[in-house]
């Protein structure tokens, strides 16, 4: 099914709201639950469908998942090592990040799976993890989806440096490495974000991060018990950050999104942003959870362009399709360099965004490794479309907040993938815009 849609100015964003909860620490929370010793409990889950394909992939490894009616989520674990082997291929629609953890946790077990998604997921890059975890022992039939692995048990415990800065791969070797005895490191020379291992530690396993020489470490001792858990989600930054860039750009706003995740490893955007201008506060910091969260207000501000340092790339590596946006409103050019991933998410980020705000007026350069954006110095742009979104739910919600301050409509082919990280993603708008009538045509 596609949902294309339509988007205007719709009057400036104000009040507080709340966005879904994390979608990595959602995915984090099933997975470990389902690994530990007794029921669990979390509250604030994502209800996105990579979330549920995650749960689904769990259950039919045996695990045992339900939802409450006031939207608690039970999880009764089946204990480190107790995955059982599927009875069908296990369908991970466009989850990137069901699709590697899941890995990581089947080639520790003495199971066989097929793990087959869409064709966004099918044309995604899965070499990166085949190696580490071929090292461990496990087996696979290729280096995409649709693909069959076969688990070893016991999988042989690894030392591994990350050539590509991944949270996914270094998850899925710290995952594999659970069930292994001995103990299996990941090295990253490049942080990325910590959720894997700040959660291992609270289900009690024994996780020792270190520093050294500029290389952060992560070691993980094998075939521990885990111990059951209440846990609470916070609010996603990476789906705050759509509403974020509205309410800076549009006249008139003034929004607060309470309880977002601000975990400085993945606080990339918040620092771009205010070198740009932004009138961003931190509100109230607490830690829930083992994370921070925050109440993030923000203002309309008059951005200016920069150069954004590829350090933060990793912090922020799924905000670039909205910062682009915040780029092409700004005073002067913004670059980007050093984002060559973009090109292996959900779509080549880079030439969908290219495409997408060049469709809309916007004036874009294309680079092997980042764009370049000339700013309209806070003019709409001038509209227009469709935009092609690619299968890619961050670009739609991106080219829907463009639409939000362009002169014409803008259109976008699709908004069915937002469904994947930010049910309620228009609905969330619209209660930020009390004067707005957003609608969004499924066909
Ligand atoms: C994620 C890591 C990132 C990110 C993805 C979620 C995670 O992917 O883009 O949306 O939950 O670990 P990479 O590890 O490929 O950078």
């Amino acid at each position: 099914m596609t949902a294309p849609a339509t988007f205007r100015p719709t009057g400036p964003l104000t009040g507080r709201i709340r966005v879904p909860g994390d979608k990595s620490i959602s995915h984090r929370a099933l997975m470990l639950s389902a690994l530990a010793v007794g029921r669990s409990r979390i509250s604030g889950l994502l209800e996105g469908e990579d979330v549920l394909a995650t749960a689904r992939a769990m259950t039919a490894m045996g695990a045992t998942i339900k939802r409450r009616d006031e939207g608690e989520w039970i999880v009764d674990g089946v204990g480190v090592g107790g995955l059982l082997q599927p009875l069908t291929a296990l369908d991970l629609g466009n989850s990137g990040t069901s699709a590697r953890l899941l890995m990581g946790l089947i080639a520790g077990h003495p199971i066989t799976a097929t793990l087959v998604g869409d064709a966004s997921l099918s044309r995604r890059p899965m070499r990166r993890l085949t190696e580490p975890l071929g090292l461990m022992g496990a087996e696979f039939s290729g280096d995409r989806l649709p693909l069959t692995m076969r688990g070893l048990c016991p999988a042989v415990p690894l030392t591994y440096r990350l050539p590509v800065a991944s949270a996914q791969v270094k998850s899925a070797v710290l995952l594999a490495g659970l069930n292994t005895p001995g103990v299996t490191r990941v090295e990253e020379p490049v942080a990325t974000r910590d959720h894997t291992e700040r959660m291992l530690a609270g289900f009690g396993a024994d996780v020792r991060v270190e520093q050294v020489a500029g290389v952060r470490s992560i070691a993980v001792t094998g075939e521990p018990e885990l111990s059951p858990r209440s846990l609470t989600v916070p609010g996603d930054l990476s789906s705050a950050a759509f509403l974020l860039v509205a309410a800076l750009l549009v006249p008139g706003s003034d929004l607060i999104i309470e309880g977002v995740g601000v975990n400085p490893t993945r606080g990339g955007l918040l620092t771009v942003l205010r070198q740009m201008g932004a009138d961003l506060e931190t509100l109230d910091e607490r830690v829930v959870g083992g994370e921070l969260v925050a109440d993030l207000r923000v203002r309309h501000s008059a951005l200016l362009g920069v150069d954004v340092d590829p350090a933060l790339a990793p912090l922020m590596i799924d905000e670039f399709p909205i910062l682009f946006v915040a780029a092409a409103l700004a005073t002067g050019v913004t670059r980007t360099t050093g984002l060559g991933e973009l090109r292996v998410k959900e779509s080549d980020r880079l030439a969908t965004m290219a495409a997408a705000l060049t469709a809309v007026g916007a004036r874009v350069e294309e680079r092997p490794d980042g764009l370049i954006i000339e700013g309209t110095g806070g003019d709409p742009l001038p509209g227009g479309g469709p935009v092609a979104t690619d299968l890619d739910h961050r670009v739609a919600m991106s080219m829907a907040v463009a639409g939000l301050v362009s002169r014409d409509d803008v259109s976008v082919d699709n908004m069915a993938p937002v469904a994947t990280s930010f049910p309620g993603f228009v609905e969330c708008l619209t209660t930020a815009t009390p004067r707005s009538s957003l609608t969004v045509r499924a066909k």
